[in-house]
């Protein structure tokens, strides 16, 4: 066993924040840096509404429109143990993205506004978390408001998810009013003073045993009966708190608390550093890799280019699943079948880029990329090679004829069109004969739209002109007995529009289904697949 592995996968935590916009997700991350001790004043992430954004928003579009449209990483040290947040586009059109930042985390925080409960962004996000069984943690925001009961909550996550829930603590005081926090595995109650940083600096509070004359002194009696009896609900009727059934994701432990007002929050923190997994294996096509396997492995779970304007650059972010990195290591990259050197690995907090040296499971090292490395893709140790399961493509479902304004522009145009292809953001189809004149990029969303048309503005450039396709649904083609599929031996390639994918696979554009439906019925020894082959065979 090599020691100093295990000590420092043990100590790690990666995670997302998952939730609907607008229910607190970056004001909770800000503050896990503040009570983390990586930022010093609470505000520097996100100030005020006319300067919305993030240290974490790294694309102009962002701040403009407060959302998060690109993933990014924190990391910082809190009580042993070194934590890795991967921020997730909070957009729904940004699915895709989204997807593949959850699967290299190791588990998940929902946050809920108490008021608005379960809501359309949350389902989605937790689907994919329980797909993948991982622990969920819910962290109810924004008690400092009127909201929903916590009893109704727990009803809405079982009602709405199908997740039963393990309160870890409970609200003290009545609803708006709340006044502190009674955790159930110390039987303490924190009492927190008035909020005199405007949410800027960690909170003052007084710590109490429940049954102790001094709690009952701070409380009046309606109040300290309330919470009495609360807790004997909780003990009786509800779930008993089951570690294995959280490690499944099938029990989400419950904290109830205000990011904006500091209330809870460092309770919410601790416990689940204490509860949270650490780094997990991986499934490969040699089995389950396990973290304290010495031989370094990794995955690239995201791409992007130009992220900051200072440094013209591409990144590939890869997530650690095994052994030491080291910078300088050699490693053996699977896809492009050849061994290759990672030079300045870099990492994050914020804006501030950091040359690494070391890292180990669970981290996430942004590498420098000439142009090599695709979504999905492994690296591992030349002594053992192997390819990490796939990630799934999306099918594309909304299509625009893109080209540059500016004949003269096209050479910009095409290398702003292919990187972001290569980012995974779109997807290029070219029609027969059309060359790079124009393209038909396909998209999961429609905001992903807005931003190619942004990107190839800032980062090159190019002016677009984009007119929108009337077609929903794409097919990559094949034939039963193998022969080539061309517009000409397709019967009613003209109720759509017939294009190549980028490796030339003959693909179908139509409007609806029960276009598709005609193009079957009419071609009898045609295959068709909603992505292409080479990734499902994968
Ligand atoms: P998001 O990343 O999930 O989209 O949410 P974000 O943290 O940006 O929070 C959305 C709004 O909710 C912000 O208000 C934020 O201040 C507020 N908020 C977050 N946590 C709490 C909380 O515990 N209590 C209350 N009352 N509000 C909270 P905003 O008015 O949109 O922006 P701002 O002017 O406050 O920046």
């Amino acid at each position: 066993m090599n020691e100093e592995l295990e000590k420092e996968i043990k100590k790690r935590r990666t995670f997302a924040i998952i939730s609907h916009p607008d229910a607190g997700k970056t004001t909770l991350t800000e503050k896990l840096l503040l009570y983390g001790g990586a930022i010093h004043l609470a505000g520097s992430i996100k100030s005020r509404k006319t300067q919305r954004h993030a240290v974490s928003d790294w694309m102009e579009i962002e701040k403009q429109r407060g959302i998060s449209v690109t993933s990014s990483v924190l990391q910082f040290d809190y009580g042993g143990c070194r934590i890795n947040i991967l921020d997730t586009p909070g957009h729904q059109d940004f699915s895709e993205d989204t997807y593949r930042t959850l699967m290299a985390v190791d588990s998940a925080v929902m946050v809920l506004d108490a008021a608005k409960g379960v809501e359309a962004q949350t389902k989605k996000l937790f689907k994919v978390c329980s797909d993948r069984h991982i622990p969920i943690f819910t962290f109810i925001n924004k008690l400092d408001r009127y909201g929903k009961a916590p009893i109704d909550l727990m009803d809405e996550l079982e009602n709405v998810l199908g997740i039963r829930s393990y309160p870890m603590n409970w609200p003290v005081g009545s609803d708006g009013r709340y006044r502190g926090i009674y955790d159930r595995q110390t039987k303490k109650v924190e009492l927190f003073e008035a909020d005199t940083t405007h949410g800027q600096k960690a909170r003052a509070s007084t710590q109490y045993d429940v049954d102790s004359p001094e709690l009952r002194a701070a409380l009046d009696e309606e109040t300290y009966g309330a919470l009495i009896d609360d807790i004997e609900l909780l003990d009786e009727a509800g779930e008993t708190f089951d570690k294995e059934r959280i490690d499944r994701g099938e029990l989400t432990p419950m904290f109830f608390g205000s990011a904006m007002t500091n209330f809870g929050v460092q309770n919410f923190l601790e416990e689940y550093l204490r509860l949270a997994p650490s780094p997990s294996p991986r499934s490969s096509s040699d089995g389950l890799i396990q973290p304290d396997d010495e031989k370094f492995s990794a995955f690239v779970f995201k791409i992007q280019a130009n992220m900051n304007p200072a440094h013209r650059d591409r990144l590939a972010f890869i997530r650690i699943v095994s052994g030491k990195f080291e910078r300088n290591m050699t490693v053996w990259h699977e896809q492009e079948k050849k061994a290759i050197k990672l030079a300045q690995p870099q990492q994050f907090l914020a804006q501030d880029r950091q040359i690494i040296d070391t890292a180990y499971p669970g981290d996430i090292v942004g590498l420098f990329d000439p142009g090599v490395f695709g979504i999905g893709d492994t690296l591992c140790d030349e002594r053992q090679k192997f390819r990490f399961a796939d990630f799934p493509v999306f099918p594309p479902e909304k299509f625009a004829r893109v080209s540059a304004h500016d004949t003269m522009k096209r050479k910009q145009f095409i290398k702003g069109i292919e990187q972001l292809t290569q980012e995974g953001a779109i997807q290029l189809f070219v029609q027969p004969g059309a060359g790079s004149e124009s393209y038909i990029v396909g998209t999961v969303g429609t905001l992903q739209f807005e931003v190619l048309e942004y990107r190839l503005k800032n980062e090159y450039g190019v002016d677009i002109d984009m007119v929108m396709q009337p077609f929903e649904v794409a097919r990559w083609l094949a034939y039963k007995d193998g022969r080539e599929v061309t517009p000409a031996s397709l019967h009613g390639a003209d109720r759509g529009m017939f294009v190549y994918d980028r490796k030339e696979n003959p693909v179908l554009l139509v409007s609806n289904e029960w276009a598709l439906g005609w193009i079957m019925d009419n071609n009898p020894d045609l295959e068709l697949y909603n992505v292409p082959l080479d990734k499902k065979e994968a």
